[in-house]
């Protein structure tokens, strides 16, 4: 700003020098403002947008608000009490929104495993299941057996849904689900994030029945799980809405994959894999 300051000192000294005597203030204005916007022009650094917002005019706070963390219900988790991590599969989808709702109005979050292809599709929904406290885990990009490809082409599917994921929200997925669940120990080795799979199976995508998905988790629900659903189905989306508050009213907290791993002392490991997190 003090550069500013001066080279515009400057530039008034000079328009002075240049027009002689002022003979009302009209004039004076009417002269000085053009001069001013040639001295900006002069040094070519101060025609950056950096040097504009660091201009004294705005203030500090202004400029942090910009870049606030989205607002996130404060969720307080008790590790003493139950807990379960939803988690669903090869969204985003036209009904991701609709699982987000219901998340959002009983306080909860889940884990998303969303596939690279989906990923600029559902760019606004992707950043809201961020925005609203919920995870993004790497899904692959879409959707191969990871057991039957090159190593070059498994890296693309993983590093290349990673930064889609990254350049469309700035975020980075910790975890890792791959397509079918299918992996052996050689391949969780070469993907360079801890594998999750589930221990309660909806089968959602076969039954496509809201009944029979809410008595999948409801039947053999217990403290640790992880549960394995797909946001691709308004029978799934139908389900959550009878699933998760009746979870709650069964005591259990509804929390996303890192969460429970932080709570049950799990350290989330690369090439390691886990089912479930029960005490
Ligand atoms: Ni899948």
């Amino acid at each position: 700003m003090t550069k500013k300051v001066i080279a515009v000192s400057l530039a008034l000294m000079m328009s002075l020098l240049n027009m002689g005597t002022f003979t009302n203030v009209e004039a004076r204005e009417k002269e000085v403002l053009p001069v001013e916007e040639n001295v900006q022009y002069t040094p070519p650094q101060e025609e950056t947008p950096a040097e504009e917002t660091s201009a004294e005019e705005v203030p500090a706070e202004a400029v942090e608000v910009t870049y606030e963390e989205p607002q996130v219900n404060k969720r307080v988790i008790d590790p003493t009490k139950p807990m379960v991590a939803l988690t669903f599969d090869d969204g985003p989808s036209k009904y991701t929104a609709e699982i987000l709702k219901v998340l959002q109005e009983n306080n909860s979050v889940a884990t998303f495993f969303v596939l690279g292809s989906e990923v600029n599709k559902y760019k606004d929904v992707l950043n809201q299941v961020i925005a609203e406290g919920n995870e993004i885990g790497n899904h692959s990009y879409n959707h191969k057996n990871l057991k039957t490809i090159t190593d070059e082409e498994l890296y693309k599917q993983i590093q290349g849904t990673d930064d889609l994921v990254y350049i469309a929200s700035g975020y980075t997925p910790k975890v890792m689900r791959p397509p079918y669940g299918i992996s052996d120990a050689d391949l969780n080795k070469k993907i360079n994030k801890p594998i999750v799979k589930w221990s309660i199976d909806t089968l959602d995508w076969e039954s496509r029945n809201t009944d029979k998905v809410v008595a999948a988790v409801l039947n053999d629900v217990k403290d640790g799980d992880i549960v394995l659903m797909h946001d691709l189905y308004d029978s799934t989306a139908q389900a959550v809405k009878i699933i998760i508050p009746k979870l709650i009213e069964q005591g259990y907290q509804l929390v996303t994959v890192s969460e429970m791993s932080e709570h049950r002392d799990v350290t989330l490991t690369q090439g390691q894999q886990y089912y479930s997190m029960y005490k």
